[in-house]
Formats: C-alpha cells, sequence, structure tokens
C-alpha cells in the first residue's frame, strides 16, 4: 500500500465517492463529501432504488443509488460498479463490512480487473481485529506497553466463575467479538458477573462473539474517544468527543449505541493528549507493522482518563456514531481529498486547502444529540411519521441527519431505533447544546425519545444536578 506502481503519488481534482453503511454516521459522510471541491459523483448502497420507496431518507437526498442490491458475499458486483462509474474512493462507514475483510476484497477483485487507481478507506480485517477480536487487541496492547486495563481471557464458563470468585475486585465482562455494542457488562454484583458470563461462554447469547470473555480490570475516569486518521505510516489526530452511551439524563439507564456527543472537549487537556498520540497511537501503529500489518482509515481510541494516565478501554476501526456527526461539522477543507491522502497513505500531500478546522467562532464547538424511536434499545416501533425537519435546521448553525428513517408514499417515516441526529455548532458548548435541544423540539415523533444533557461534563445543564 501507500505507492501503488503506475500511479504517481499525487491527490486527484476529481473524486467519485461510494460510501457503504446507511446510519447517522454514513449521512455524516455523505453530506461531508458533498461539500467537498473535489467530488463530482456520490454512490450509497442505502440511497434507495429510484422510484421506489427506500433506502436512508437523508443519503437518499443526496447520493445516487446502486443499480443492484449490496451485498457483501456479491463484493465483485459492487467492482463491477465501481468500474463502470469511474469511482476512485470507497468509504466504508460500519465495522461489520470491515471484519468480514471488504477491503481486502475489493482490492483483491480491482487489481483483476485492471483500471484508474481506486483509494479504499477502512482498515484491512487483519488491522480490524483491533475492534473485532478483544482478545488480539489487548495481547497486541500487551506487547507494546500501551496503557490498558489488565485482563484474562476464558474460554469456558467455571474457570471464568472461578476467577471471579477468587478476585476482591468485580472485573468488567466482555465478549471478544463483535456484538453491535452489546458485549460489555459492567457488572455491578457478583452474580451480574456471573450472568454475564454464563450467557456468553454457555448459552452463547452472541454466538461466536461470545465464546471467548475478557475478564477486565475496572478503570474509573472520564471517557473520551480521540480519532486518528491513519495512512499507514502518519496519523492525524481529530478533535477529542465525548460519547454519551446511557439511554437516560444523567447517564442512566441501559447502554445504547450512543445518544449524543460533542466536541472539542476540555475533559482531555493538550499535554494527555500529546500522550495518547504518542503511547497509544503511534505505538498501536508501531506494534501493528511489527505484526507486518498496516492500517489505513479512521481508529476510534476510546479512553478513560484514569489517575494513573489515559488507558485504552476499546479501539474502533471506524468513525464513531455519533461523534462523526459532530467531526463532520469541525473538519474544513476537502474532505474527500482528505479521505483518499489517508487511504493511499499520502497525508503528507495534503495542504491546508485540503484539511483544516473551522476558525469561525461561531462553529468552534459541536454537540449532537440523537433522537430515538420510543423503547429504543429493546422493542421499538418503525414506520412513525416524522414532522419538523425543516423546521428544526432553521435554528441556526443546525443539521439534521438521518439515521434510521424512510420516506414512504411521500412521508418521512422511522426506520429504525436510532432514528436522526440532530447537531448544532455554537461559540461555546452550551450556546452548541441549547441550539441542538431547541431543534430537537421543534422534531415530532410518537414516541421520541432524547437527552437533553449531552456534554454536562464541559457545560453544567441549568436545572439538572451536579454530577461527577
Ligand atoms: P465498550 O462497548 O467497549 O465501549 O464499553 C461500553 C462501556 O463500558 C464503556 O463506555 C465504559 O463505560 C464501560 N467500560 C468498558 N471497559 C471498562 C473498564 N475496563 N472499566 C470500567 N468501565 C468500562
Ligand atoms: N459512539 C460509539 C460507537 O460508535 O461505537
Amino acid at each position: 500500500m501507500g505507492k501503488p506502481k503506475g500511479n504517481k503519488r499525487t491527490l486527484p481534482d476529481r473524486i467519485k465517492a461510494l460510501v457503504i453503511g446507511g446510519g447517522g454516521r454514513e449521512h455524516a459522510l455523505v453530506w461531508r463529501l458533498k461539500r467537498s471541491k473535489s467530488v463530482e459523483a456520490i454512490y450509497s448502497t442505502h440511497a434507495g432504488k429510484p422510484g421506489e420507496p427506500g433506502g436512508n431518507a437523508g443519503i437518499r437526498s443526496i447520493a445516487q443509488p446502486l443499480d443492484f442490491d449490496f451485498d457483501i458475499k456479491q463484493a465483485y458486483r459492487v467492482t463491477q460498479f465501481i468500474r463502470a462509474n469511474d469511482i476512485n474512493l470507497v468509504v466504508i462507514g460500519p465495522e461489520e463490512p470491515l471484519a468480514q475483510g471488504l477491503v481486502d476484497t475489493l482490492e483483491k477483485l480491482l487489481k483483476k480487473d485492471p483500471g484508474p487507481e481506486v483509494a479504499i478507506f477502512g482498515p484491512c480485517a487483519e488491522a480490524a481485529q483491533l475492534e473485532s477480536d478483544k482478545a488480539w487487541a489487548k495481547q497486541l496492547m500487551r506487547s507494546a506497553a500501551i496503557p490498558t486495563g489488565e485482563a484474562r481471557v476464558f474460554t469456558d464458563e467455571r474457570g471464568a466463575i472461578e476467577f471471579v470468585r477468587t478476585r476482591e475486585e468485580l472485573p468488567v465482562v466482555k465478549a471478544a467479538g463483535l456484538a453491535a455494542g452489546k458485549g460489555v457488562v459492567v457488572p455491578s454484583s457478583r452474580s451480574e458477573a456471573e450472568t454475564a458470563i454464563r450467557e456468553m461462554l454457555s448459552e452463547q447469547k452472541f454466538g461466536e462473539a461470545g465464546r471467548r470473555v475478557l475478564l477486565e480490570e475496572r478503570l474509573a475516569g472520564p471517557e473520551v474517544s480521540v480519532f486518528a486518521l491513519i495512512d499507514g505510516q502518519n496519523a492525524i489526530l481529530l478533535e477529542p468527543c465525548q460519547d454519551h452511551k446511557r439511554l437516560g439524563e444523567g447517564d442512566t439507564g441501559p447502554n445504547t449505541g450512543g445518544m449524543g456527543a460533542y466536541c472539542p472537549t476540555p475533559v482531555i487537556s493538550e499535554s494527555q493528549l500529546d500522550i495518547v498520540a504518542r503511547d497509544i497511537v503511534i505505538a498501536t501503529l508501531d506494534a501493528l507493522k511489527r505484526e507486518d500489518i498496516s492500517y489505513r482509515g479512521c481508529l476510534y481510541v476510546g479512553l478513560m482518563l484514569t489517575p494513573a494516565g489515559p488507558k485504552v478501554i476499546e479501539f474502533n476501526v471506524r468513525f464513531g456514531d455519533p461523534e462523526c456527526q459532530c467531526l463532520v461539522r469541525r473538519i474544513g477543507g476537502d474532505f474527500g481529498r482528505l479521505l483518499f491522502a489517508t487511504a493511499t497513505g499520502r497525508l503528507d500531500l495534503l495542504t491546508p486547502s485540503d484539511f483544516t478546522l473551522n476558525e469561525k467562532p461561531e462553529e468552534k464547538f459541536v454537540c449532537c444529540v440523537v433522537l430515538a424511536s420510543g423503547g429504543y434499545p429493546l422493542n421499538y416501533q418503525k414506520g412513525v411519521p416524522i414532522e419538523g425537519v425543516e423546521d428544526a435546521e432553521k435554528v441556526q448553525g443546525v443539521t439534521v441527519f438521518h439515521a434510521g428513517t424512510t420516506r414512504a408514499d411521500g412521508e418521512l417515516k422511522t426506520n429504525g431505533g436510532r432514528v436522526l441526529t440532530v447537531v448544532a455548532t455554537g461559540s461555546t458548548i452550551a450556546e452548541a447544546r441549547d441550539r441542538a435541544n431547541e431543534a430537537a423540539e421543534r422534531i415530532s415523533f410518537v414516541g421520541k425519545t432524547y437527552r437533553r444533557d449531552i456534554a454536562w461534563q464541559a457545560a453544567p445543564v441549568p436545572g439538572l444536578a451536579a454530577r461527577g
């Protein structure tokens, strides 16, 4: 990678992009690509079909559809489409296709069907193990002395339960594989820990993903997400974000995919960020290189700021959702070229017109609020009519990204657990949140569920008691 033979080391002035994935994160990516000077066309796996309902309603309004139903097992159809439409940038949003090796497959197929250079944004399957195999990731971190909680891996229930019984402190129970954000249990009692172990190892609640379980040291401190764009060699750190995983205000209720985020967060200092860059991001790249693995794409480092310094609680191999919806409002320049450079080992070629952070004072901070369906993250209804999105976008600084929506019979309807992400910029974190909340109020659908306290860690919420 990096310097493909026969290609000059330049960045293209004309980009045709294909974005794979159909949630709020991918709508944000498509939206931001649309605002790139170099980007001439955008295709999406979730733009529906012409003349038929379906697809993500937000993505559909920007991107063009494929002329076949996307199926990861038929990657050859994707490469045929790439060649037929002169696509030169593929952006893979979610973790599953990365873990399943879509990057590797597309690259192999494209080699067999030679043509212009195609940049594929996202890591290969081996590198994606940072997210898809927590035991592997832990081992890699240990080999490079990267700060993270101690952990042991178990495959049998008895051994794991025995371990829990002999320890004074309750460990965190993690399924080693991908479990759609549900594979982590932070137990409050020994019996809760044992139930989690039993469900994963014996009852196979998470199938293959839970056949190995990590029992991990419990860490404490504020959580921060740091995103790095990595081109195999170089890394650019984006602004640190804080996600809000719990469903309810005050960080109460069940864990979700994420109910809101903001950036940049002041919770992590510049000097701590330097430590993260050197001792975690670069150290991880070096450790991967020693395994002969090259990482290209976005690396998401989930951190806990412990009294002993920042420690890794998880790696993800993609942008966060909803953090991405915030980040795209901070990143200036030509996003298409930025992603192309990342995917081809050319971050060193970027100029300020390719990548900057917005300097406008009124866009210094971003806050996003997720509107979820009633009942999420458990059972929820689909097909509920949504009103007020246009009105919400009239609030200064606001953009609404679609996650689980579709347009049917000319009407916008819910089509998932997380329905919309309302994003607002502001000159302060509080201003960004106020605007996002005002816009969120203007949107209505039966069951609408959201938190009004996003960014409470950085900007106190009037009327809500301080928390720590
Ligand atoms: P994850 O799915 O890995 O993001 O984990 C979900 C949540 O579990 C995190 O956001 C943390 O709040 C919590 N968590 C994960 N690992 C630990 C740990 N070692 N100690 C304490 N909490 C943790
Ligand atoms: N925001 C959490 C995630 O994307 O996994």
